[in-house]
């Protein structure tokens, strides 16, 4: 798969198999994470792996919006300084999380970010120290039945070129 194809077909897919992701894909993935650019090059993140189902399940718990993340068997929480210390952190966490979400896709392994809302509870679970933040982290798997896209009130696909794009001027 090239990239134009992985950036054209890639989809959030909230349900997998039970099956593990391979060590050697986790790693491929987490090395595309670690390559992905960063404003001055700051590279402002720690990629924190979590397998142990308990704690997904856990972590699912913690909002509606991470349901997803209790079937799924692997996820990656993006932990950051915290943003309040430069307006690009965030930006480059969603970087990373892109490279790491495309390099999955085109071995097949599907992905769906998250975005936490609890933070102070995912730091009692995840034990990240205060100085440290965590806004956004990407459930991974093998494709699994039931994927709810596209979600009722969503709307599915993208905004047409025209919609988005403006030329010289705005
Ligand atoms: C910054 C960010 C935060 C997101 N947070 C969540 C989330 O908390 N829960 C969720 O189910 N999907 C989340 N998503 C996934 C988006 O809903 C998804 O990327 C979007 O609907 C496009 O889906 P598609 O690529 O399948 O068309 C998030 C995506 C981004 C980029």
């Amino acid at each position: 798969m090239n990239v134009l194809e992985a950036i054209r077909t890639k989809r959030a897919v909230r349900a997998y198999r039970d099956d593990p992701v391979p060590d050697e894909v986790v790693r491929t993935i987490l090395h595309a994470g670690r390559r992905a650019q960063s404003a001055k090059n700051d590279q402002p993140w720690h990629f924190l792996v979590i397998r142990e189902r308990d704690t997904l399940r856990a972590l699912a718990a913690t909002s509606p919006n991470l349901t997803y993340i209790a079937g799924a068997p692997l996820c990656v929480a993006l932990v950051t300084p915290l943003p309040s210390q430069k307006q690009t952190i965030l930006f480059d966490a969603g970087q990373a999380a892109a490279c790491m979400q495309l390099a999955a896709w085109e071995l097949g392994v599907v992905s769906c970010l998250g975005t936490v809302y609890e933070m102070e509870k995912a730091r009692t679970l995840l034990g990240f120290p205060r100085d440290r933040h965590l806004h956004l982290l990407v459930a991974f798997g093998y494709p699994g039945p039931g994927d709810e896209r596209p979600r009722p009130g969503r709307k599915g696909g993208r905004r047409r070129l025209d919609d988005v794009v403006r030329w010289e001027r705005w």
